[in-house]
């Protein structure tokens, strides 16, 4: 018996239905990929799973229950927490004490909590470090850390995490979807929707792809990453969406807070080969250069020399302390 197992569903908003017909399933133990172009219906269908909106119809277990138009709390306490789209964290709560009210808030009592955030620092290293900074002082990828944190401190059974990936330069993404990669050895399995395709599918077992809100693929993660017009024509969306609009969506946030030329360079290097391309085709379109490009994203991001912290050997970047 599948840990979630999603039959039919149809949802969608003040009665119009923007997801159709959905079937999919997560077994215990695994990371599965929900893939999409924007707008194609993944949040919508996120939100009716953890029970955010209603679903129209079709059938939705988790866990041998159904949970089918139950309330979000109690399907929250059955041990399904949805780690919706933005950071939403509260800038001036201190780290640690942004893990003691997600504690209290999913019912983990006084006593247990600390062993649980000591947990939680043993899965993200780097929030230990910074346990008693204010959230709002964490670079984008440390925010997303504490938010990815703040989901799994109460030991859920299922996790729904909506573009993690949204504002970080690739080598933070990359950061941490290994360590949602981890998740399921301490008993956490994942429903990860996102639009960054490859490295989803570099930790999803699985993967499922949602086209104007209804399932096109069905199958193996390693199936799908072999497939390259799937996986180029993604990217090279994603890539001109993240050129174009990176000062508004502030894409590469971790990357301006680096700011230096040697960032520039490491994310050059650090990209995958079809992004390189897709800057490249940009890039001779435009008669702009590659690195060009990257400086005027950085830019537009608000980075400065004095913002200037030091890339670390894994490739990503510190903020300053
Ligand atoms: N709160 C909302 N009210 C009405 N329509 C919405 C709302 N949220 C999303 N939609 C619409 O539902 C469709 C699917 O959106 P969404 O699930 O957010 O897509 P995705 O997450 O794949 O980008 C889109 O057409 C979007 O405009
Ligand atoms: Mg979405």
């Amino acid at each position: 018996m599948s840990l979630l197992s999603v039959r039919g569903l149809r949802t969608g908003y003040a009665g119009i239905p923007v997801v159709f017909k959905v079937d999919l399933e997560v077994e215990e133990g695994e990371v599965v990929a929900l893939l999409g172009a924007n707008g194609a219906g993944k949040t919508t269908t996120l939100r009716a799973i953890s029970g955010m909106i209603r679903a129209m119809s079709g059938e939705i277990s988790f866990a041998g229950e159904s949970i089918a138009n139950r309330s979000a709390d109690r399907i929250a306490r059955r041990g399904l927490v949805h780690v919706p789209e933005g950071r939403g964290i509260f800038p001036s709560l201190g780290v640690e004490e942004t893990m003691r009210l997600a504690a209290a808030m999913a019912g983990v009592s006084r006593a247990a909590a600390g062993e649980r955030i000591d947990e939680v620092y043993t899965t993200f290293p780097k929030l230990a470090e910074r346990r008693s900074q204010a959230a709002g002082t964490l670079s984008g990828g440390e925010q997303q850390m504490l938010t990815l944190a703040r989901g799994i401190i109460a030991r859920p059974r299922l996790l729904l995490i909506d573009e993690m990936s949204q504002g970080l330069a690739p080598t933070i993404v990359a950061d941490l979807f290994q360590l949602v990669a981890t998740f399921p050895r301490r008993g956490t399995s994942v429903l990860l929707v996102e639009q960054f395709v490859g490295q989803a599918l570099s930790v999803a077992s699985r993967a499922y792809v949602l086209e104007k809100g209804e399932i096109t693929f069905a199958g193996r993660a390693a199936d799908l990453a072999a497939d390259e017009s799937f996986v180029r024509g993604s990217y090279l969306g994603d890539v001109t969406v993240e050129v174009e609009e990176v000062g508004r969506r502030r894409r590469w946030q971790d990357s301006a807070a680096a700011g230096a030329e040697k960032a520039r360079e490491g994310i050059a290097a650090t990209l995958p080969p079809v992004m390189r391309r897709a800057l490249e085709e940009l890039s001779e379109r435009d008669g702009v250069p590659v690195s060009e490009l990257i400086r005027q994203a950085l830019q537009e991001n608000g980075a400065t020399p004095s913002e200037a912290a030091t890339p670390t050997p894994s490739g990503g970047t510190r903020g300053g302390t």
